[in-house]
């Protein structure tokens, strides 16, 4: 099994992993990786959290992670992703891979005789999808009808994955950003498949009752070259306290991380006692543990 996006995991998987993680915090996980297994961790962007959680967790587990920055391989040269994938599925027993372009992830999952985990690509960042659904599963009575609100950037990577996990869970997902500019089709039709999306570029309507305030930076990597019209097209979308209190009065404020102080949130409202950054770090660690405990027994 891969885990390459939202779509390839179903609410019961998800829920499993969800399990796994919780006998973790409970100090009762008694089951394992198979001795000193590796995983390649291959990186063409940068990374602080995602690498750093699946290093430690692999040397938690028993095994250890290789980390592989892709400007030193022969990739760089231009060996194929094929190739690549090819080889390190000889040596390793798991991938994870930070991609440019989800494609050439593919490209790899389809030569990979190990499973291969999305580190983050230009579409999807499903492991923080993972960790943010734990995270807000843990504030919430229930996940059914929670309403997420995500600002900004609506065709962000890392709110693809996780408006697709958690619509498969029931929560509602409200979009709100500038006139016309959505996700792509495939992922609102795929939340629309589980539960409800409304898209809005009014701040009132899109964060009123909101349980969930999401954003993340207004430039991703690999978007540098549009930064300026992203930064005016998005300050609008700006994840401040007049915007937080527009949203439910229990609402929690979330972020992947790394922020953008000042652009797409303010120092105040991440910093709040209503922000759970850092608990959603925190939990990288955790979920990137547990889906590599599932994939090794699946
Ligand atoms: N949230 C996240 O993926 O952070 P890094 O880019 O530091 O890995
Ligand atoms: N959307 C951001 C997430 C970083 C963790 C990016 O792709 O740069």
């Amino acid at each position: 099994m891969n885990f390459l996006s939202a779509n390839d995991i179903s609410k019961e998987e998800i829920n499993r992993i969800f399990d796994i993680a919780d006998t973790f915090v409970a100090g009762k996980q008694t089951a394992s990786i198979k001795e000193h297994s590796v995983l390649a961790m291959y990186f063409e962007k940068p990374s602080t959290r995602t690498r750093l959680s699946f290093e430690v967790g692999m040397t938690q587990l028993g095994g250890r992670a290789i980390f592989i920055d892709s400007r030193t391989t022969q990739l760089s040269r231009g060996e194929t992703y094929a190739d690549t994938a090819r080889m390190l599925s000889n040596y390793c027993d798991f991938i994870a891979a930070r991609l440019n372009k989800h494609t050439d992830l593919i490209e790899m999952a389809n030569n990979s005789d190990v499973p291969v985990i999305n580190a983050l690509t230009d579409l999807e960042h499903p492991t923080q999808g993972l960790a943010d659904l734990y995270t807000i599963r843990s504030h919430v009575k229930s996940l059914k009808d929670t309403r997420i609100a995500f600002m900004g950037d609506l065709q962000n990577n890392t709110f693809n994955s996780l408006m697709v996990l958690a619509a498969k869970e029931g929560a509602e997902i409200f979009l709100v950003g500038p006139q016309g500019y959505l996700p792509k089709a495939k992922y609102v039709t795929k939340v629309k498949e589980y539960s409800k999306v409304v898209a809005t570029n009014s701040l009132e309507d899109g964060l009123e009752n909101a349980d969930v305030v999401y954003t993340d930076t207004f430039i991703s990597m690999g978007q540098e070259g549009e930064a300026e019209k992203r930064r005016k097209m998005f300050a609008p979308y700006q994840l401040n306290q007049k915007a937080l209190d527009m949203a439910g009065k229990k609402a929690i404020v979330m972020h992947p991380l790394p922020a953008h102080r000042g652009e797409e949130i303010t120092s105040d409202v991440l910093d709040g006692s209503r922000s759970v950054a850092i608990e959603q770090a925190r939990n990288k660690l955790l979920l990137n543990k547990a889906l590599v405990l599932y994939l090794s027994q699946h």
